[in-house]
């Protein structure tokens, strides 16, 4: 495995090697929700390419930043063993050159959620993507649902802009008592990783009530935001939305999906779920990773 750290350095090899170049785009402290996108992209192309970038543009607090946890020998240690070809670690010179002042900007499926949440988030995000794919120039690309708006945000620029990459689907990847694999998760306490508990379990209880015939938006997202306030987490959103608009929908039906942030303690946790039958976390620990 290579590690390319200039652009250059990245470019030398791509010329080097014919064949379908897949991406993992990532911002590195790399856990199994990470590795399952490499696991599920490598049969789509002949090389994975993974990049490990702290992006400062799609953060809305300077701490964020600073305090987002970073381990790039781990990370390469990690990507080594799963068979990735080249891994792009640039520092933020180089993605964003002295005088650097263009940005990629999409509408529509960024207003809800974390879009009015975290002003700028996604156009920091979609700029970011948009210098990656230039600078690898993959054939496809893999985003997790755990971010489903981000998903779909890049579908959209990806769709819109012609760019000629396929973008694939990564399912969530949860711990085994529940809580959506995160990058932040090493940041929560004992305490607060024992209430994060409620998130999935929320999400769970919302979905059985659907399973039982409740297609209300309102009561569902009343549901999960009783449960999380009974244990002192404060949500910031529950939308109930269309996957294709990002819109918030009035009754859940096929098609329809819950997104939330929260608050545990100083964390901001998000986490989400797919209505659909069988795609319930039922609490077993076998079933975990692959649904919601
Ligand atoms: P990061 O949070 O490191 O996530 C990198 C990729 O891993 C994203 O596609 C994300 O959806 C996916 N991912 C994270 N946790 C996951 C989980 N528990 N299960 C499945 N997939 C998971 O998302 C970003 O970085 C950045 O915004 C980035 C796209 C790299 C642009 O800077």
């Amino acid at each position: 495995m290579i590690i390319c750290k200039t652009v250059s350095d990245y470019t030398g090899w791509r010329f080097q090697k014919g064949g379908r170049i897949g991406v993992v785009p990532t911002m590195g402290y790399l856990h199994e929700g990470h590795l399952s996108l490499v696991r599920q992209i490598r049969p789509a192309c002949d090389h994975v390419v993974a990049t490990i970038f702290v992006n400062p543009t799609q953060f809305n607090q300077a701490e964020d930043f600073e305090r987002y946890p970073r381990n790039e020998e781990r990370d390469c240690e990690l990507l080594e063993a799963e068979g990735v070809s080249a891994v792009f670690i640039p520092g933020v010179d180089e993605v964003y050159p002295e005088g650097a002042a263009s940005w990629v900007t999409v509408e529509g499926v960024t207003e809800n959620m974390e879009g009015k949440y975290r002003p700028g988030h996604f156009q920091g995000v979609t700029t970011v993507v948009t210098k990656l794919f230039h600078i690898i120039q993959p054939q496809v690309a893999i985003f997790g649902e755990k971010d489903f708006q981000q998903l779909r945000v890049i579908e959209e620029m990806t769709r819109s802009l012609f760019f000629p990459i396929s973008i694939l689907r990564g399912h969530l990847v949860r711990e085994d008592d529940g809580i959506a694999m995160s990058s932040r998760n090493v940041r929560l306490s004992p305490a607060e990783r024992e209430s994060a508990r409620a998130i999935p379990r929320a999400l769970q209880a919302a979905h059985a009530l659907w399973l039982k015939g409740e297609s209300s938006a309102r009561v569902l997202r009343a549901e999960i935001r009783e449960r999380l306030g009974d244990e002192g987490i404060r949500t910031e959103y529950v939308s109930v939305i269309d996957e294709e608009t990002v819109q918030p929908v009035k009754q859940v039906g096929w098609g329809a999906r819950v997104c939330l942030a929260a608050w545990v303690g100083g964390v901001r946790l998000i986490d989400t779920m797919r209505f659909r039958q069988g795609e319930e976390w039922d609490g077993s620990v076998s079933h975990n990773r692959v649904l919601f």
